[in-house]
Order: structure tokens, then C-alpha cells, then sequence
């Protein structure tokens, strides 16, 4: 599934399932813009600079908030200058509050929302507007979650937000399909980041997580992807070996969403 040539911009890609992404599409030819609202990753506290700067193919990171127009204007602007396009968005940065519906004050809604629709949806009007001006049509990936489909414990504002993603990416393939742009959602299920460590060290929601996924292993973990294996299926979205879906949703969840 090579990428050779193409040029990537992967939101919140400082991190967890965002940085495998970057590694992965990097790793497959793509020059990789990550643009993240932190100046240092999640994981290991490495920095932007740091981390594209050991990626194989020359690439970027460009700091600022998916949300935020201007910040999103800029890193496209940047994007186009350093690499001559952008052939792929990977809408990936996300926020969660895991509270229950008692606890979960509006304004963790808002701030759940604001990330994960709201900025799906900036990083995607920039990247049509650029992607139309090109003759190699563009593609867009967004990270949604298999939380889309299903409810689970104290996720009411995050399961809302993917369930918008999902929607969104229906809506938009279909107003962009004509144009040859082509929109999918990859909804991981569980996956072993800093995003849910706390949440699922309770033991509550490690024994709703192990029981709701069919691929599990007892006890090893494995109840849990990998961000490379979210990767993965990232790079088949991106790629053209998926040139002929579009307003999919990719469901990559050890079978939770089976049951
Ligand atoms: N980890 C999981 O179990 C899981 C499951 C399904 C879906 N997802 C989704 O996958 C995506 C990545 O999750 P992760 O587990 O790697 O999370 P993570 O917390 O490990 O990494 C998220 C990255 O996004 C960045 N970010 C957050 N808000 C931002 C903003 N406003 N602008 C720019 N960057 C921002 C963070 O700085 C961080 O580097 C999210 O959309 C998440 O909802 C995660």
C-alpha cells in the first residue's frame, strides 16, 4: 500500500494512536504533517520536533488546535508550501470525559464536542477547499470509535461525539463523492493509550472490557489493539487500496460491536 509521494496531515499525532498512524503512513512513502494542540507527546514526553525528525520520510510537526480555524489555515498553508499538496487528512486528535451523566458538568460536554466534532469538522472544510484546487483528489480519514454504535459505562458525552463523526463522514462523502474525494470513518474499539489508562484501571470497566470483547485473552491484555493495529486499517483508509469506499465505517474492535 504504498504512499510514495503523497502528503499527510495527521491531527493530534503527538500521541497514541495518532503517532502510530504518522509512523505508519510515513513508513509506507507519505511526507507526514502532525499537528497537535500539545508541544510534547503523551507517551514518553518526546517533542514534535523530535518525533517527525526519526520519521522516515521528510516531515513536519506544526503545533495548534483543531478547532481553532486560523490554527488549521496555517498548518494547511504550511503543509502545501513545505510538500506541494495535501492527499490526506487523518482526522485523529479526540478528547474524552469518562463521567456519568450525574457528574459530567456541560462544560465537559462542550469541551468533548468542541475536539472531536467541531475540530473533525474545521480540519475537514480546509483540507476540501485545498484538496478541490488539486488534480490528485484528496482523502479523508476520520477517527471516530466504535463507541458510535454501541453505549458503554460513563461515556455519554464521547459516545455522542463519535456518533457526530460518524454522521459527518456519511454527509460529507457524499457532498464531496462527485468531486473524487473520498471520506471513511476507522472506529477503533479499546485501544492501550494514554487516553483511557485511568478509566480502565477501574476494575469495573476492565471486567466490562474484557467481557465485551470476543478476541480477548483473560488476563493478558489483549483485550485491548494496539495503536499499530489501528494503524493499519488507517493506512488501508488512506490508501488507494480502498479506492472505491467512501461514507464507510471501518470497525476495528477485537468484535466488540458483534455482540
Ligand atoms: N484509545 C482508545 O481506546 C480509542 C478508542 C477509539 C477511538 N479513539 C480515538 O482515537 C483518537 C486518538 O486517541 P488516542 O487514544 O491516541 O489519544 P491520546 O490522548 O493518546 O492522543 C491524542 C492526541 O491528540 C492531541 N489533541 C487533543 N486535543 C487536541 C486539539 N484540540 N487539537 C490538536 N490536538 C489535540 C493530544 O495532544 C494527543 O497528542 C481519538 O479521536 C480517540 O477518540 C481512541
Amino acid at each position: 500500500m504504498s504512499l510514495d509521494g503523497r502528503v499527510a496531515l495527521v491531527t493530534g499525532g503527538l500521541s497514541g494512536i495518532g503517532r502510530a498512524i504518522a509512523a505508519k503512513l510515513a513508513s509506507n512513502g507519505a511526507h507526514v504533517v502532525v499537528l497537535d494542540a500539545g508541544e510534547v507527546s503523551r507517551d514518553d514526553g518526546i517533542s514534535g520536533e523530535e518525533l517527525v525528525a526519526a520519521l522516515p520520510t521528510k516531515s513536519l510537526f506544526h503545533q495548534g488546535d483543531v478547532a481553532d480555524p486560523d490554527a488549521v489555515g496555517a498548518a494547511v498553508e504550511r503543509t502545501v508550501s513545505a510538500f506541494g499538496s495535501l492527499d490526506v487528512l487523518v482526522n485523529n486528535a479526540g478528547v474524552t470525559v469518562f463521567k456519568s451523566i450525574d457528574a459530567l458538568e456541560v462544560d465537559d460536554f462542550d469541551f468533548v464536542l468542541r475536539t472531536n466534532v467541531r475540530g473533525a469538522f474545521v480540519c475537514a472544510q480546509v483540507a476540501v477547499a485545498r484538496m478541490r484546487t488539486q488534480s490528485r483528489r484528496g482523502v479523508i480519514v476520520n477517527v471516530a470509535s466504535n463507541f458510535a454504535f454501541v453505549g458503554a459505562t460513563d461515556a455519554v458525552a464521547y459516545c455522542t461525539s463519535k456518533g457526530a463523526v460518524v454522521s459527518m463522514t456519511q454527509a460529507l462523502a457524499v457532498e464531496v463523492g462527485k468531486e473524487g474525494i473520498r471520506v471513511n470513518a476507522l472506529c477503533p474499539g479499546a485501544t492501550a493509550t494514554e487516553f483511557n489508562r485511568a478509566h480502565r484501571a477501574r476494575a469495573e470497566i476492565d471486567a466490562e472490557w474484557q467481557e465485551m470483547t470476543p478476541l480477548r485473552v483473560l488476563g493478558t491484555g489483549a483485550h485491548l489493539a494496539t495503536p499499530d493495529q489501528i494503524a493499519d486499517a488507517a493506512l488501508f483508509l488512506a490508501s488507494d487500496s480502498s479506492a472505491f469506499m467512501t461514507g464507510a465505517s471501518l470497525v476495528v474492535d477485537g468484535g466488540w460491536n458483534a455482540r
